[in-house]
């Protein structure tokens, strides 16, 4: 386990380039439950497509938006771990080495200090139109936030929370942006993520054909176990400030 780590520093610190790609695991440590962890993860206590769907939320506005409103609270209460502070001061250090891809919608990498972190499946904190405004293009949802469940009075339009939801298209840009950076890395960590949810999940073998080392951190196997060089059986708290500090 040392050697592993001491090895995967070594490569980090001959990256000119690399890139994480960061799960619900990566915020674990910070309080926020991940999705499928046993017992413990979302999925095993909520109905995703009841919850996490656009029919589901077109179903039931208001409970959906009590949902979310639970789990804006936990992301704002939370704090960033030794994992995303880890990351954070290495990007202070290094500009432009390391780009973070997360599949979170938390702001956790954000307020660690990699600010310009690639989210794949939006944002818990924002909010945008359900449907766009067929009488005002110029309407803006924080006009509409009063409203339970947030709508536009003037059009009764819905407001949504700024998030990926299952079965819906990932923001293309973001997720070009993605691929790219993938491409061009020689080291990929993929930090908490059990790799089950796609094209999130496919990132890991396009780095891994693209030439990139891969490394998986996570204490428990993941889907994706199979298109890494190696994986390091820890969580992200404990084995980021080892691999980058000092570095
Ligand atoms: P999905 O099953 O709808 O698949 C998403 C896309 O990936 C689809 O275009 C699908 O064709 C493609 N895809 C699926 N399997 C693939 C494979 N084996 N190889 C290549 N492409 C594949 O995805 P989903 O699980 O329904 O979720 C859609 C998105 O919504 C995901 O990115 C998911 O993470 C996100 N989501 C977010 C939340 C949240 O709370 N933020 C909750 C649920 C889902
Ligand atoms: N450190 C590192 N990894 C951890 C930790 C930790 N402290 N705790 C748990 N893990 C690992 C688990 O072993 C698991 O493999 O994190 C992973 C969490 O997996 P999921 O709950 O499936 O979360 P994620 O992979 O991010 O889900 C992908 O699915 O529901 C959608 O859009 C949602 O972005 C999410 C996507």
């Amino acid at each position: 386990h040392a050697e592993a780590l001491a090895t995967l520093r070594e490569r980090l610190a001959a990256a000119p380039r690399w890139c994480v790609l960061s799960g619900a695991g990566m915020s674990a440590e910070s309080g926020i439950a991940t999705f499928r962890d046993a017992m413990s993860g979302l999925w095993s206590r909520f109905d995703p497509m009841q919850l996490a769907s656009e029919a589901g939320f077109r179903a039931d506005p208001a409970r959906v938006w009590d949902w979310y409103a639970e789990r804006r609270a936990g992301v704002r209460a939370a704090q960033p771990n030794a994992g995303h502070r880890a990351l954070g001061a290495y990007a202070q250090r290094h500009p432009g080495r390391l780009t973070v891809i997360t599949q979170n919608v938390d702001d956790l990498h954000q307020r660690a200090g990699n600010t310009d972190a690639l989210r794949l499946h939006g944002d818990v904190l924002g909010e945008r139109w359900l449907d766009r405004c067929r009488r005002d293009p110029g309407c803006h949802p924080d006009w509409a936030l009063a409203g339970s469940p947030p709508h536009c009075e003037r059009c009764g339009n819905l407001v949504r929370p700024d998030v990926v939801w299952f079965g819906e298209p990932l923001p293309l840009a973001v997720f070009d942006a993605a691929q790219r950076a993938v491409d061009a890395a020689a080291v990929l960590l993929v930090v908490g993520t059990s790799g089950a949810v796609w094209p999130a999940a496919g990132l890991v073998a396009r780095a891994h054909r693209a030439g990139a080392w891969v490394a998986i951190l996570n204490p428990e196997a993941s889907e994706v176990d199979d298109e890494a060089d190696q994986c390091l059986r820890g969580t992200a708290a404990t084995l980021l400030p080892a691999l980058l500090d000092g570095l």
